[in-house]
């Protein structure tokens, strides 16, 4: 079984969509470790709701962003890590965390990249006028929100549109497109080259998730 570690920042929606498909066993991953460099985030109530084990390491408590960084990589190591998912991880991560786990850190964000990288993507959606939207999952390098597409996810944008109303609509994808990646991950079936990620096996062209969703 894959062995995975999520961090956190905030409410943590996405991490409970995780932790859904691990326990109804559509995701064959155990959580090894949740960390959040936020001792408030509500992602760690849901962390002990459901008996997983979660530290906080604040940025604060280290005298460098590198030392920081190990510090994050060497708790998930001692666990065994083997995949990392952000999950609305507020931190941009450098070398000195991802060159300890190459290709296999992962994050959701709330556009189709490269549109709106950065904070706040769904109200640059809003306010450019775009007519559709939506979320991608990529591999984390030390871009900004820029790292190889593994899947994406489209919504249409509507007239009366708040950057409130498009968060809700492009959450419910984050919910399937994340977890489902995770189960990719879990099958062996995510394959990087350079940009290009492949999914083994996928169905790829249909809309509005490319490659198709599964189990999600
Ligand atoms: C999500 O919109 C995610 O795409 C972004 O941060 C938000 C986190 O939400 N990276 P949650 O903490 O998972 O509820």
């Amino acid at each position: 079984m894959l062995k995975i570690g999520v961090l956190v920042s905030g409410r943590g929606s996405n991490l409970q969509a995780i932790i859904d498909g691990v326990e109804s066993r559509k995701i064959y991953a155990s959580i090894e470790l949740v960390i959040s460099d936020n001792p408030d985030a509500y992602a760690l109530q849901r962390c002990k709701r459901h008996g997983i084990r979660h530290s906080v390491l604040r940025r604060k408590d280290f005298s460098s962003k590198d030392e920081f960084e190990e510090a994050l990589a060497e708790n998930l190591k001692e666990k065994g890590v083997e995949l990392v998912v952000l999950a609305g991880f507020m931190r941009i991560l450098g070398k000195s965390f991802l060159r300890h786990f190459p290709n296999k850190v992962i994050n959701i964000h709330p556009s189709l990249i490269p549109a709106f990288q950065g904070l706040h993507a769904q109200r640059q959606a809003v306010e450019f006028g775009v007519k559709v939207s939506g979320c991608t999952v990529h591999i984390v390098d030390e871009s900004v929100d820029a790292g190889p597409v593994i899947v994406q996810a489209v919504v249409p944008l509507l007239p009366d549109d708040t950057e409130e109303s498009l968060s809700e609509r492009i959450l419910s994808y984050e919910h399937r497109v994340l977890p489902q990646t995770v189960q990719w991950f879990a099958e062996g079936r995510v394959e990087v080259d350079g940009r290009k990620v492949i999914v083994r096996g996928a169905e790829y062209g249909t809309l509005p998730v490319n490659p198709r969703l599964e189990k999600f």
